[in-house]
């Protein structure tokens, strides 16, 4: 098991670019499977939960060539199982991405319910009651679901809850549906919005992606193409967080700053330079900094998968804020350690905390609970006074290309063993 070692304290400086968004590069590679031709995907984070995903791929029978680092070809000319392997399910939610092409493809499926990051309750009502909805049976049995569709047909979907992985996965479902399907109450990710641009170039007939309403008329079959994985921006904006707590200034590349809106609006609020350029953040901190409220809420608000760094930039900021986690009961309880390291932080219920700082935090030997809050614990300790270990690194790598590389080169003292 690998191990992080950080010395805290030090400022940042210089470049840095971030890599492809994981949660885009993932659905892209579920895409992959719709079509019996090649697919390229480009700009794809070398990461764990890529990985696994690939490996499934493959047990599926999808053959899939490296073509270079962050470009892979994937070809399912021939789908031989309609079996996710439950082993590699378990290890990550996006796992349930893959049932859409799946059924399409081979008119059922048997998966076991999605592991993933322990962040909350995690149902999956939205993906069988749209299957129901486009004509499919689902039962239950021993662990596994089975799914059973020979054909599928378009229809009305309106979602009890705004679900990112839902709007995709039903959006997939649908293009080869009979008819028309519409979904309503649709997440407004940008990875939403480039999946049915890809899908779109491939044949598929989706309008509305990035809205709340999405309108897709079944074809008969989708093409091959090539998708270019749109930049991280849950990357780009930890690294911008981190630069604002950590004193820094730091030029983020590679990064799309119109994706980051609500942070960069609040790390103006809380006192940091920020100027952006097409592609591009430049964020100068002085080191003051004045805490501001956060809520996490869905795209284009502020995205629940920054509330665990922003919380490390709030124990160094002046005054006293109110957290509330609003998508998830469970992705507060990482903050125990954080208080272990002498931030002051009061439980009000499982979806709100109040932070007061600025308070100094001490290094400490850590455990990686997910892929965030991996991420929050290691730049708590890029912020702490001495050394910090951090255990179970694989949860950091899940979501991170080799994150402690890439910080070595902006003046972290990190080490990997
Ligand atoms: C995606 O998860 C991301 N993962 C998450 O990132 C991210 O935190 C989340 O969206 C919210 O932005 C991937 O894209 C692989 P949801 P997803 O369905 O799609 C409830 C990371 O670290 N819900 O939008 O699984 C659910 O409980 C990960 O990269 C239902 O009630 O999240 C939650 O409260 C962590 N029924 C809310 O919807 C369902 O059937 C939003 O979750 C499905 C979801």
């Amino acid at each position: 098991m690998n191990q992080f070692i950080i010395r805290g304290g030090r400022k940042l400086k210089g470049v840095i670019e971030v890599r492809g968004a994981k949660n885009a590069a993932l659905k892209a590679f579920a895409a992959a499977l719709l079509t019996n031709k090649p697919v390229t995907i480009k700009n794809v984070p070398e990461v764990e939960d890529i990985k696994r995903t690939i490996e499934l791929l493959r047990r599926l029978g999808a053959e899939i060539k490296r073509l270079r680092p962050g470009e892979y070809q994937v070809t399912a000319r021939e789908v031989n199982s309609s079996v996710i392997d439950p082993g590699i399910a378990k290890r990550l939610r996006a796992s349930i991405s893959l049932t859409a092409p799946l059924l399409v493809r081979k008119g059922k499926i048997r998966f076991p319910h999605p592991g993933g990051c322990v962040i909350g309750e995690r149902p999956i009502d939205i993906f069988l009651d749209g299957y129901k909805a486009l004509g499919a049976k689902v039962q239950y049995k021993r662990g596994l679901y089975d799914i059973n569709a020979p054909k599928l047909k378009g229809d009305k979907l309106v979602f009890h809850t705004v679900s990112v992985t839902g709007t995709e996965t039903m959006m997939m479902a649908a293009t080869m549906a009979e008819g028309t399907t519409v979904l309503k109450n649709c997440a407004c990710e940008p990875e939403i919005e480039s999946l049915a641009e890809f899908l779109n170039q491939c044949g598929a007939n989706i309008k509305g992606a990035g809205t709340p309403y999405i309108t897709i008329e079944g074809v008969k079959k989708l093409r091959g193409g090539t998708y270019e994985t749109i930049p991280d921006r849950i990357e780009a904006g930890s690294l911008a967080i981190l630069a604002a707590a950590s004193n820094s200034n730091l030029l983020i590349k590679n990064c799309n700053p119109e994706h980051l809106d609500s942070l960069l609006s609040l790390l103006r609020k809380v006192g940091v330079s920020i100027k952006t350029n097409k592609n591009s953040i430049r964020i100068r901190s002085s080191g003051r900094l004045k805490a501001v409220h956060i809520k996490t809420h869905e795209y284009p608000g502020f995205p629940t998968d920054l509330q665990a760094p922003f919380c490390v930039l709030l124990t160094q900021a002046e005054g006293q804020v109110l957290v509330h986690e609003t998508i998830y009961e469970g992705r507060l309880s990482w903050t125990e350690e954080l208080k272990r390291m002498g931030a002051n932080i009061l439980n009000l219920d499982p979806h709100r905390i109040e932070i007061k700082g600025p308070t100094v935090l001490k290094g400490r030997n850590m455990e990686s609970p997910d892929i965030r809050a991996g991420m929050a614990y290691l730049m708590a300790a890029l912020c702490a006074k001495g050394k910090s270990v951090i255990n179970n690194v694989y949860q950091i790598d899940r979501g991170y290309e080799k994150i402690e590389e890439r910080l070595q080169k902006i003046g972290a003292d990190i080490k990997r063993i």
